[in-house]
């Protein structure tokens, strides 16, 4: 058996049992798969343990620990393939998108057309949510990619001036280097290299060249000059970071800028419910910034709860999981905590701080002048493979196993083979 036809039959069997099964009660229970491990999101997420509870459903948690969701999706694969379907799983993008390619995602439609969903929800997300006109997924926030986050005290030590441009941000960490202290705080991990990618490319190429290179595949753009100095610039950045970066947690490298033993961290919006969980306020501990010479453009990626076919016994608590998640006051309470925006347009950004506020502002900016675009690191500018293929040469590179030349020769090769 394929692992495709296995994965069929397990899902086939789970529905049988189900079916079998339709006359009973309804379970009163959410077990939802996801990798919300750290401080600042275990923090968000008991906003939605809370709310459930209220609404009387148990919270069954299954966290897989791993930034970025990778393990989460391979412990995925196996559940699905043996028949234990989730109630819920956390997922980015492209993954929903095949899963419901294969057809075990449940339709949300009823309570997306009795709330107004598609009023609501911007089509950026909408593209990802929705499958041949039906609602697989229900979007929990919207994070984005490019951003900096700077310890503040440091900052006013080193001149107090955030960089606004790539020169700026060399000259700073040169000087962070200088005054011995760390000035990027990273962890050596595909997923936290490639989020750099993101950054150093929209900076580098600008909006355009991203989409080129990063959403339509372009043969050209991919092996282009632009792509060349992009490897160049993370080399630069790769000779910032300490010797122990490699491996390390991400939310490890975020409390190293919260403590002040490192500057900056170049991190999705997540690493701010770092800061806020230490109890951290902007612009008091610390500085948000778009990651310099990328204000203006958003590399973005959106959690959403994708719902498998359960059967009927679980359907109720499935709606009322995609009820509550999108709730206007939960929306608003969940990404206060959590570091996103709300997935949805008519959330006031009254109860976010001055960082939520520039997210929320930043995003509608961009989604009107149209230059926000899918995250490459967080799958959201392309399937798993092509990611997958991208995070390999961009890692082997950032690790100096191959050289920039070499890099820029086999980035557009990977990608073609795994498109
Ligand atoms: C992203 C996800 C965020 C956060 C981060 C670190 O992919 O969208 O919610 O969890 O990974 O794990």
């Amino acid at each position: 058996m394929t692992t495709s036809t296995r994965l069929l039959a397990g899902l086939m069997f789970g529905t049988a049992l189900t079916i079998a099964g339709a006359a009973q009660a309804q379970v009163k229970e959410v077990e939802m798969v996801h990798w919300w491990t750290s401080g600042g999101e275990a923090a968000a997420l008991n906003v939605l343990k809370d709310d459930l509870q209220k609404k009387g459903y148990s919270w069954k948690d299954n966290p897989i620990a791993g930034g970025g969701g990778a393990p989460a999706m391979t412990v995925l694969r196996a559940r699905l393939t043996s028949g234990n379907i989730p109630t819920a799983v956390q997922m980015l993008g492209f993954d929903i998108q095949e899963w419901a390619e294969f057809g075990v995602l449940a339709n949300l439609n009823a309570v997306a057309e009795k709330e107004g969903w598609d009023k609501v929800v911007p089509q950026a997300l909408q593209r990802f949510s929705k499958y041949n006109g039906q609602w697989v997924a229900a979007p929990v926030n919207v994070h984005s990619t490019n951003w900096v986050w700077l310890n503040k005290a440091q900052l006013d030590k080193l001149g107090g001036k955030a960089p606004a441009n790539w020169d700026e941000l060399v000259a700073l960490l040169e000087k962070a280097k200088g005054a011995g202290i760390i000035p990027i705080a990273h962890g050596g991990q595909l997923w936290q290299d490639a989020t750099l990618f993101d950054s150093v490319i929209l900076t580098t190429g600008g909006g355009d060249f991203y989409k080129k290179a990063m959403i339509d595949l372009d043969p050209a753009a991919l092996s282009s000059p632009t792509m060349k100095t992009v490897f160049e610039r993370m080399a630069v950045l790769r000779s910032y970071v300490d010797n122990n970066f490699s491996g390390r947690d991400w939310n490890l490298a975020s409390a190293m800028v919260i403590k002040g033993e490192a500057l900056m961290q170049i991190m999705g919006d997540w690493a701010k419910g770092e800061f806020v969980n230490a109890g951290k306020k902007p612009d008091q501990d610390f500085v948000c910034i778009r990651f310099p010479g990328t204000q203006g453009q958003v590399t973005f990626n959106s959690d959403q709860f994708a719902l498998f076919k359960v059967g009927a016994s679980r359907e109720e608590a499935q709606a009322v999981l995609a009820s509550a998640t999108m709730n206007p006051a939960f929306q608003s309470a969940f990404n206060v905590v959590k570091g996103s925006a709300p997935a949805r347009t008519d959330v006031s950004d009254a109860a976010f701080d001055a960082c939520g506020k520039k997210a929320i502002a930043d995003l509608k900016e961009a989604n009107e002048k149209g230059t926000l675009y899918g995250s490459m690191a967080h799958g959201h500018a392309n399937k798993a493979s092509v990611k997958a293929a991208m995070y390999d040469v961009i890692t082997s590179h950032f690790n100096r196993q191959i050289t920039t030349d070499q890099a820029v020769a086999q980035f557009q090769k990977a990608v073609a083979a795994a498109k």
